[in-house]
């Protein structure tokens, strides 16, 4: 991962947990928020059409939506009991093991494809868009022993940022499952951050071809755009977090709109437009627009001055 995105990342870190303990009805409210927002967009990746609204409404209230499949409100409410899932694995501190994989895509596909719900597929499949044949289904079983024993030989000799995107690329390779690798490895992804005291990053829906587009390069053998997208996510969630943890100096860290973004430096708006789309500052799209912010500019200028 880019040196610029881990220290961000680091840094982020450091200033969260100087402020812990952290506040119980703050953090209650953020997860809330993470769970809705993280379950809209890993879905609507795979192409669940729910909103973000109507993603709470199902998660909060069990209301129905119109026009909307049977299967596509399972997998919201499936989607929060792997986040609840997965949220007791760090409470009790389980070690992760191929059965924390398979109960996570158990609860996914539940009431969808029970027979394949947590078990390994037994048929050879391709990813639509992807450059990469996932290994013959008669791999897997040796593939998610060694996967299982790589991640506890890893968890505590690399940074976790690191490791995070590592564990969501091997297990999108490998894609042990029939469907639901994509949700599964985020969930898993997701759990490694947690336990280390991390907020779970989001893959964005808006941002679902630069996701395919960085996993067909890392298939080439360039990582670093895969890295760099999966360190923006979770730098992303650490704003956030700072944001209302501490809203008197979130000033700073507030997103803004790059017009507004020149006024703290001297790029031109289509420049800052570049840094946003190349992930060389924090950035976020947000309907079509790139925001930023303030601090993001300057930590920017200061490296460009070293
Ligand atoms: N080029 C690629 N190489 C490896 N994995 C990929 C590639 N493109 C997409 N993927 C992964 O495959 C997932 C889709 O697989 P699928 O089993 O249908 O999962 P889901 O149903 O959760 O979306 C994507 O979400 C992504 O994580
Ligand atoms: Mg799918």
């Amino acid at each position: 991962m880019n040196e610029k995105i881990l220290r961000s990342i680091e840094g982020k870190k450091r200033e969260l947990d100087r402020n812990r303990p952290l506040n119980p009805s703050i953090i209650r409210k953020l997860e809330e928020e993470f769970t809705i927002a993280w379950t809209y967009n890993s879905n609507a990746i795979e192409g669940n059409t729910l909103t973000l609204q109507e993603t709470e409404i199902v998660i909060n209230t069990g209301i129905t939506i119109g026009g909307k499949t049977v299967n596509e409100h399972f997998e919201a409410i499936n989607h929060k009991k792997g986040i609840d899932y997965l949220k007791l694995v760090v409470e009790k501190k389980e070690k992760i093991t191929e059965q924390t994989i398979r109960n996570l895509h158990s609860l996914i596909l539940k009431s969808i494809d029970d027979t394949e719900a947590g078990n390994y597929r037994k048929q050879n499949v391709r990813i639509v868009g992807a450059n990469h044949l996932p290994p013959q289904s008669i791999k897997i079983p040796r593939l998610m022993s060694e996967f299982i024993e790589w991640l506890n030989e890893n968890e505590y000799n690399k940074n976790i940022p690191e490791l995070a995107a590592d564990i969501h690329y091997k297990l999108v390779m490998i894609h042990p499952f029939i469907d639901g690798n994509g949700r599964v490895s985020r969930l898993l992804m997701n759990l490694l951050l947690i336990k280390h005291g991390y907020p779970p990053a989001i893959i964005l829906k808006v941002d679902r071809r630069r996701y395919y587009r960085v996993l067909n390069e890392a298939n080439l053998g360039r990582l670093e755009p895969y890295n760099d997208f999966i360190g923006r996510s979770i730098e992303r969630s650490l704003i956030i977090y700072l944001n209302s943890i501490e809203p008197d100096q979130a000033e700073n860290r507030m997103f803004i709109n790059l017009m507004e973004a020149t006024k703290y430096c001297d790029y031109s708006q289509e420049y800052l437009s570049l840094l946003a789309r190349k992930g060389r500052i924090a950035a976020v799209k947000i309907n079509k627009n790139w925001m930023t912010t303030r601090e993001a500019i300057e930590e920017y200028i200061k490296t460009k001055e070293r």
